[in-house]
């Protein structure tokens, strides 16, 4: 449940602060948040072996500032005069005011694990098992075979599926009475024979518009068995989402042949990762799942026309209950499928997990976040207020609209140095270029910027200053039919036979990324801040983590910052994915950021084109 969901959250502040003693550290959290949570959050280990049920009453804290009621189980795990001194059960402790807590050391070792950007997840994971040794019934005790399931796990109000009472009479009797329950949340999913405590798997999903990637997790060790990732099978409908939502307008069959693709994408990564760590689908009892809105509507058959026309609208903010059925994946048959949810049309379930997965809205730093990509996001603040955007960037990053432009694949250009009058390429497969990827365009661009031959307003300067200024350059430059291209890779004499790079590429750049900074130039207004207060630019995603920072300054595509500010954060979605399989907790988080995080729309603001012009030549 959300803790944005309590019914007293009216009366009390949107988020409060817990302060933890001896370590001293301090996190800011919404109110409603357990004490358990606040310190999962800020990295601070608190002594747990039922990870934070209510059973294990490990989670001793005693509260030094600040009220916390007592519950009922702190009065069975206290002494009256413990209680009186603040002593609580962390796990129950719902923080609603300001806090300073004490945190005793650990007595036993958390299994936890390290996820996203440096975030430090405690293990504990919504799927737990229960091995349970029942007694028989007689005909003095005619039980119901559920309930005597039911009986021993008096801590969880659980709901039963139908399907787990169509096989337990069975199960019971064949395994002796002696079974493992199967809990996702607050369901009984399963009961399997004998002990199969320590098998205990969930597959996290980031669902790309280009690619897709599954982790399978152990959730006995957070380890992550086996990853794989493909391109999706969406693809012959349009690399971008406005084309394959566009498909579903012109075809009404399209919807249905999407839906199947993205169904087939999903299930064959899940039976690779299962096939590769040796581990029974069967045995796999939840996926999670971070896409964009368009991805995660297409993908569970929701028609994505309302996302792409003004005003812009989402089916769902946050998904009902879905299986893993619902995504075609043929995992155990009753597993949930936890989906993040979207805090708009263009800032979607993918960029809810990467902010999780950066814990931007936890840090006191202040912290630029940008996915780059066809729509990029961005979301920059702290722990004191988040604010987010999305820029339509065009396919200059996804090299789509690039003439020599491709996928970083073997024979792509992705890096590009000048130095001593001649060009290096850095080409991926170590093999001929037959293309340049996005981060070999932007390379390219800025260098041709540094050296001087594209000059700040992004034209090619006079062939007759590149032969005065760069003579062992100027070969390079030259014309195909009418327009003027920078040779990147000669095949032969002929340029057009090579890689280069035109000027109307060098203008789909700077339009993208003159999107892009707009973005962050309107966020620091909206924040109140000058871009040089940002501590730390991270960039996502499948591109944007590949970037030479130092390239992204010099065009301008993030603030002008030492470039070891800038860092590549990864694919922080499939972060984000594995952080909610392993901890249910971070799924609170995750639905908090929905709150948390404050959207502002681009398109309808009147300062958006002053400063797209202004930020559309190239820094000096
Ligand atoms: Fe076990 Fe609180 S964590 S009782």
């Amino acid at each position: 449940m959300s803790v944005m969901e309590d019914p007293t959250a009216e009366q009390t502040p949107a988020r409060v602060r817990l302060r933890f003693r001896p370590e001293g550290g301090e996190v800011r959290v919404p109110a409603g948040t357990t004490v358990f949570d606040g310190a999962s959050w800020n990295g601070i280990a608190i002594d747990s072996t039922c990870g934070g049920h209510g059973t294990c009453k490990k989670c001793r804290v005693q509260i030094l500032d600040g009220t916390v009621p007592v519950g009922r189980l702190d009065s069975r795990a206290f002494t009256p005069d413990e209680l009186r001194d603040g002593w609580r059960l962390a796990c129950r402790a719902i923080a609603n005011e300001d806090l300073e807590v004490d945190v005793p050391p650990m007595q036993t070792r958390p299994k936890a694990a390290l996820v996203g950007v440096g975030r430090h997840v405690i293990l504990r994971p919504a799927v737990i098992k229960r091995y349970l040794e029942l007694t028989e019934p007689t005909m003095e005790d005619q039980a119901s075979d559920l309930e005597r399931v039911l009986a021993p796990i008096d801590d969880f109000e659980l709901k039963v599926d139908l399907g787990v009472l169509r096989t337990l009479g069975g199960t019971l009797r064949a395994a002796d009475w002696k079974v493992t329950a199967v809990i996702v949340d607050d369901r009984l999913i399963d009961v399997e024979p004998g002990d199969t405590t320590d098998r205990r798997f969930a597959i996290a999903f980031d669902l790309g518009t280009t690619t897709v990637v599954a982790t399978l997790l152990d959730l006995a060790t957070a380890q992550p068995l086996a990853v794989r990732s493909m391109l999706n099978k969406q693809q012959p409908y349009g690399a971008d989402v406005i084309s394959r939502v566009s498909a579903t307008m012109m075809d009404p069959t399209a919807l249905g042949r999407l839906t199947g693709l993205a169904h087939e994408t999903l299930n064959e990564l899940a039976q690779e990762v299962c096939e590769a760590a040796e581990v029974a689908p069967g045995e796999v009892y939840e996926m999670t799942l971070a896409g964009n809105q368009t991805m995660t509507q297409l993908a569970l058959g929701i028609d994505p026309e309302p996302l792409s026309i003004a005003p812009f609208i989402v089916a769902a903010r946050t998904m009902p209950p879905v299986t893993a059925a619902d995504f075609g994946v043929q995992i155990h048959p009753r597993a949930p499928a936890e989906v993040f949810p979207a805090l708009g049309a263009y800032v979607g379930g993918d960029i809810v997990a990467g902010i999780l997965a950066t814990g931007l809205t936890r840090d006191k730093r202040i912290r630029l976040f940008i996915d780059v990509g066809t729509n990029s996001e961005i979301a920059l603040g702290s722990a004191e207020r988040v604010v987010a955007t999305a820029a339509p960037a065009g396919p200059a990053f996804e090299a789509a609209s690039i003439r020599c432009g491709m996928r970083a694949a073997d024979g792509a250009i992705e890096s590009i140095t000048i130095a001593d009058g001649a060009l290096k390429l850095e080409v991926i497969g170590d093999c001929e270029p037959v293309g340049m990827c996005g981060s070999g365009l932007v390379d390219a661009v800025s260098e041709l910027v540094r050296v001087g031959i594209i000059d700040r307003s992004g034209r090619f300067i006079p062939d007759a200053d590149v032969a005065e200024q760069h003579p062992s350059l100027a070969r390079n430059l030259v014309k195909i039919g009418e327009e003027r291209v920078f040779v990147l890779h000669w095949r032969g004499d002929d340029p057009a036979q090579g890689v280069f790079l035109t000027q109307r590429d060098v203008r789909e750049l700077q339009f993208a990324k003159a999107s892009i900074a707009t973005g962050w130039t309107i966020l620091c207004g909206e924040l109140g801040i000058d871009p040089s207060d940002i501590s730390q630019v991270l960039l996502a995603g499948s591109f944007g983590s590949y970037l030479t920072a130092s390239s992204a300054v010099r065009i301008g595509l993030v603030p002008k910052l030492a470039t070891t500010r800038i860092v590549a954060a990864g694919n922080v979605a499939g972060e984000g994915a594995k952080m909610v399989a392993l901890s249910h907790r971070e799924r609170s988080a995750a639905d908090a950021i929905l709150e948390e995080v404050e959207y502002v729309e681009l398109s309808g603001r009147a300062d958006f084109n002053d400063a797209f012009i202004d930020l559309l030549a190239f820094p000096g």
